[in-house]
């Protein structure tokens, strides 16, 4: 009990000025230097079951766009105010060829060309107008667009998860929405806050045994109570971290996690003994102060990553007092008992105060990320291409996180798929 006021006069709040964000890192537009670098990758922006006949309203990268899928089966992404008047195609009607605008019946292909233009059929204004549209690509569940100058697009990239597939191996994406913006009540991330402060969480390996562990007893698996060795290191796109954990019966493990430019993550299973590939997720700002979480999992006979999620306690009991529900339904109180990477990153405000953080070692990874970053912003300020994209690049994004088993002594992997830690970077 305080029975005497503190006149120490250092440090005090009073006068405090509230710091700013890192305007390069946290801005998603046009024209800011962050919006510009992700709009030169093709970018996850719904899964393939979102685009139906029912126009869906979508927002990336600070833009509203308007989803559809042709009775033909192509995937539309359009400007959603119609040429003609501006009355949106939120609420045209999805045909055969594309999608008709409500109020006058303009119809619009997938890629934004007027096909009919009913009230004056014979007009040539078809041929005149088109609706803004951006490029898709379906691919693993997931339809991608390339929102970046068309002179720069690039090609759609390669997977290192998707090659030597073996037999009864599948890829399958999840989008991650547990959220004020989803039903989705699973994984424990919500998205409502600043995409880039999730992607510096991935690059830190610390949080693990305070969050995880220490703060409410164990979350994902016991040996994430010891605080890790970590070593880092730059890739040729990226960040990698590596923590050893020498377990109580001896063994040494290993776990390595990635991030990728521009907003890429690489998360290696939850458990020890989760050897399988990696999943790979991309965090793509709805706006500002919002993301969308998308991430492809290799599955198979031997490795069935979801499920491993699921049971390790996202929809067990142990996973908070609130578990199994979205955390729109959870009480402050309910944050405050059970802390999760959602309090954590939440917690740092919608944006965060970059000027005010007291960055330190164990932050390493979160400095090197955030510099690779903003060089790359810079980049494409300045009018060179992006590392793994520009005009036509064929992009392989390589995976290399995952977990193993290192000798005691030596450090070589007894078991484990990933590289050797002095393979990389
Ligand atoms: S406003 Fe769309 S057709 Fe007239
Ligand atoms: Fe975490």
């Amino acid at each position: 009990m305080t029975m005497q006021a503190n006149h120490d006069t250092d440090g005090r709040a009073y006068g405090h000025i509230a710091g700013k964000p890192d305007e390069d890192l946290v801005r998603c537009g046009p024209g800011t230097k962050g919006g510009e670098l992700l709009r030169r990758y093709w970018q996850p922006i719904a899964m393939a079951e979102d685009a139906t006949s029912r126009p869906k309203l979508i927002k990336a990268l600070g833009e509203e766009l308007v989803l559809f899928r042709s009775a033909e089966g192509e995937v539309g992404l359009l400007y959603p105010r119609c040429a003609h008047r501006g009355t949106s195609l939120l609420y045209g009607k999805v045909e055969e060829k594309g999608i008709r605008c409500c109020y006058h019946g303009w119809l619009f292909s997938p890629c934004g060309t007027c096909l009919e233009t009913p009230c004056e059929p014979s007009s040539d204004t078809k041929n005149r107008v088109r609706q803004p549209w951006y490029p898709v690509v379906e691919k693993f569940g997931m339809v991608f667009a390339y929102m970046g100058p068309p002179a720069e697009q690039p090609e759609f990239p390669t997977i290192s998860l998707e090659l030597d597939m073996q037999e009864g191996e599948y890829l399958v994406a999840k989008e991650n929405t547990s959220g004020p913006n989803g039903p989705h009540p699973k994984i424990a991330a919500s998205n409502d806050y600043n995409w880039f402060q999730l992607f510096d969480n991935f690059a830190d390996p610390f949080h693990v045994a305070i969050t995880h562990y220490a703060i409410n007893g164990m979350q994902f698996t016991e040996s994430f109570g010891i605080m890790p060795e970590v070593e880092t290191k730059y890739t040729d796109d990226g960040v990698v971290n590596r923590s050893l954990r020498r377990l109580p019966d001896g063994r040494l493990h290993q776990r390595i996690a990635q991030v990728i430019m521009p907003n890429l993550h690489c998360t290696p299973g939850v458990t020890d003994e989760d050897m399988s590939y990696s999943s790979i997720g991309w965090l793509v700002p709805a706006d500002d102060t919002s993301y969308r979480h998308y991430v492809l999992y290799r599955m198979g006979p031997n490795n069935d990553a979801i499920a491993n999620l699921e049971l390790l306690g996202f929809l067990k009991d142990n996973w908070g007092p609130k578990h199994g529900r979205p955390f729109r339904e959870w009480s402050l109180e309910d944050h405050q008992n059970w802390q999760t990477d959602y309090a954590s990153q939440k917690g740092q405000g919608d944006i965060t105060l970059h000027s005010e953080e007291h960055l330190t070692v164990p932050d390493t990874a979160i400095g090197m990320a955030r510099r690779m970053f903003k060089k790359q912003g810079l980049a494409v300020a300045s009018g060179k291409s992006p590392v793994g994209a520009g005009a036509g690049v064929k992009r392989l994004i390589e995976v290399k996180s995952g977990n193993a088993f290192l000798d005691p002594q030596t450090h070589k992997m007894i078991k484990g798929i990933t590289p050797e830690w002095d393979s990389i970077g």
